[in-house]
């Protein structure tokens, strides 16, 4: 399965920066839950602003293989076709940022979406998408944020 997930302001802001615009413990714990044993696709530019590098199997995308050394959890690719059909047997979990949601969002399953019911200043959005080609099957108020569970309609 391939699955996304974001957090998002009221104002569908995501990023700094290069940072995420809010710290909440909270939705901290629920992303880590959600990623955990999974395998994460990122960006270049979120991979570089992470604090601490994940343990999970990380997909980079990046043109640059010199991280390959640094990282023994990381597979460099450019190539988001191959990612696709490998998530037909594996579950992968796309973790932005912008310009990589992008490309991943006509592929997903799944979209987990924490809506931060909030505004903040930052200068990255998560792209415009389409509520219709969605159905959202769970959401859950938890303190701070609002998270929605978006199944893909077939
Ligand atoms: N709120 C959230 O849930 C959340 C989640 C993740 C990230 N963010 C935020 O989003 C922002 C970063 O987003 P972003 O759009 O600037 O960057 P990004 O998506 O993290 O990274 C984009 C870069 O990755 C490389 N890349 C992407 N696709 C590639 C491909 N198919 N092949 C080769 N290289 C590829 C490119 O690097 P080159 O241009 O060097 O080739 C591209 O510029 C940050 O502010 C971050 O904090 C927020």
């Amino acid at each position: 399965m391939l699955k996304l997930i974001v957090a998002y302001d009221k104002n569908m802001l995501i990023g700094s920066g290069n940072k995420m615009p809010w710290y909440f413990i909270d939705e901290l714990k629920h992303f880590k839950s959600e990623i955990k044993n999974q395998i994460l696709v990122v960006g270049e530019n979120t991979f570089y602003s992470f604090k601490k590098i994940p343990n999970e199997k990380i997909i980079l995308l990046s043109n640059n293989k010199s991280l390959l050394n640094k990282y023994k959890n990381l597979e460099i690719e450019t190539d988001i076709e191959k990612i696709v059909n490998r998530s037909k047997n594996e579950d992968i979990i796309v973790l932005g940022g912008r310009n990589v949601y992008l490309q991943f969002l006509p592929f997903v399953d799944l979209m987990i979406i924490s809506i931060i019911e909030k505004e903040f200043k930052g200068d990255v959005y998560f792209p415009k998408w389409d509520n219709n080609d969605f159905l959202l099957i769970k959401t859950k108020k938890i303190n701070t944020f609002i998270n929605a569970y978006y199944f893909k309609r077939k």
